[in-house]
């Protein structure tokens, strides 16, 4: 079969919607799920470890009662942590979010070894490639993958991943990833685009969004949402409010920032590294990163 393509905004669930193992049914991501899927999303992004599969799974099956089929929503969500169990996991997952299958399944990271948690990333991305192969996976991908991780699990790799979801804005950008991404034909999903205008507010970008917004008359999260679509990369983004989940959506829509906008952006990101995630997990090759650009300027 084809593989479905990968609508490019993705509905995040994680982040402020994560919550606590055997937490009751959060209603109000139900909600939120349904308003984004009658805005217009069409790409559900899900997790093991954000605990709120079920959610996804009632807000899709809500949407399908009306008229929202299950094969107009394409449906990820994440292995982690219990990657020593994949198939099970798998089976866990499927079960709490009601589907037969998923359009996309992730290893969510690369952080763990047959020591810490009795498999290697190697046993785990097999396990991935029979649950594509039985159907139920439509596709598989990784997250958090950097290009040595990723080059990797290529040379073994018996079906290629997909994706690759990152975080992935300004301030947060390995553009040898994104080189390595394209080159492989391994889509990058950038998680968290609006982290410079709702987490790292204060940097060098301020001002470079206020004034490109104005010039195209858009917002400053829509300059971010659009650097990352021309940068090459599918968006997984979140909010509660209608409004805003439109202004998403209005990404897709017929404008773009110049070339010159984007290197402008690039490059005043990048002078101003910032992680949110992961960011114990990374610091080793973040420091790598900082030393060689120490060594440019
Ligand atoms: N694979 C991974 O390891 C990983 C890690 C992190 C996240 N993710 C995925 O990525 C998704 C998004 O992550 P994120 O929440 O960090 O990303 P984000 O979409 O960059 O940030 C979401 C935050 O931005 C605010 N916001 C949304 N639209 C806005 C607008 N137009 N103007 C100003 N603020 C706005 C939201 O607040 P309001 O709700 O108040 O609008 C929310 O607090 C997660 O839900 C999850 O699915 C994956």
């Amino acid at each position: 079969m084809t593989p479905a393509a990968i609508p490019p905004l993705a509905f995040g669930t994680g982040t402020s919607w994560s919550t606590a193992v055997d937490a009751p049914l959060d209603a109000a991501l139900v909600t939120a799920i349904m308003t984004a899927l009658h805005t217009g999303f069409r790409h559900l992004d899900g997790a093991e470890s954000y605990n709120n599969e079920r959610e996804l799974g009632a807000a899709v099956a809500a949407a399908a009662a009306e008229g929202v089929m299950r094969e107009e929503v394409f449906v990820t969500t994440k292995l982690w942590p219990t990657v020593s169990d994949a198939p099970g996991t798998f089976a866990r997952s499927l079960t709490r979010l009601g589907v037969s299958y998923v359009d996309l399944y992730l290893l969510h990271c690369p952080f763990f070894t047959p020591s810490t948690h009795g498999v290697s990333v190697r046993d785990v991305w097999t396990s991935l490639e029979s649950l594509h192969t039985s159907g139920a996976a439509r596709q598989i991908g990784v997250s958090n993958f950097n290009t040595p991780q990723l080059r990797s699990l290529l040379g073994y790799a018996r079906v290629r991943p997909a994706v690759n979801q990152v975080e992935l804005h300004p301030y947060c950008c390995d553009e040898e990833l994104l080189r390595y991404c394209a080159q492989e034909g391994v889509a990058v999903a950038g998680y968290s685009p609006l982290a410079p205008l709702v987490r790292f507010r204060g940097g060098p970008l301020d001002a470079v969004l206020e004034r490109v917004a104005g010039e195209h008359a858009k917002t400053q999260a829509q300059v971010l949402l659009k650097w990352v679509r021309q940068r090459g990369a599918l968006v997984v983004a979140t909010t509660g409010k209608e409004d805003r989940m439109r202004e998403v959506l209005e990404v897709e829509g017929d404008w773009e920032l110049t070339e010159e906008e984007v290197k402008e952006i690039t490059s005043v990101g990048r002078k101003h590294r910032r992680r949110a995630f992961w960011k114990k997990e990374y610091a080793e090759a973040d420091a790598a990163v900082e030393a060689e650009m120490g060594k440019e300027t």
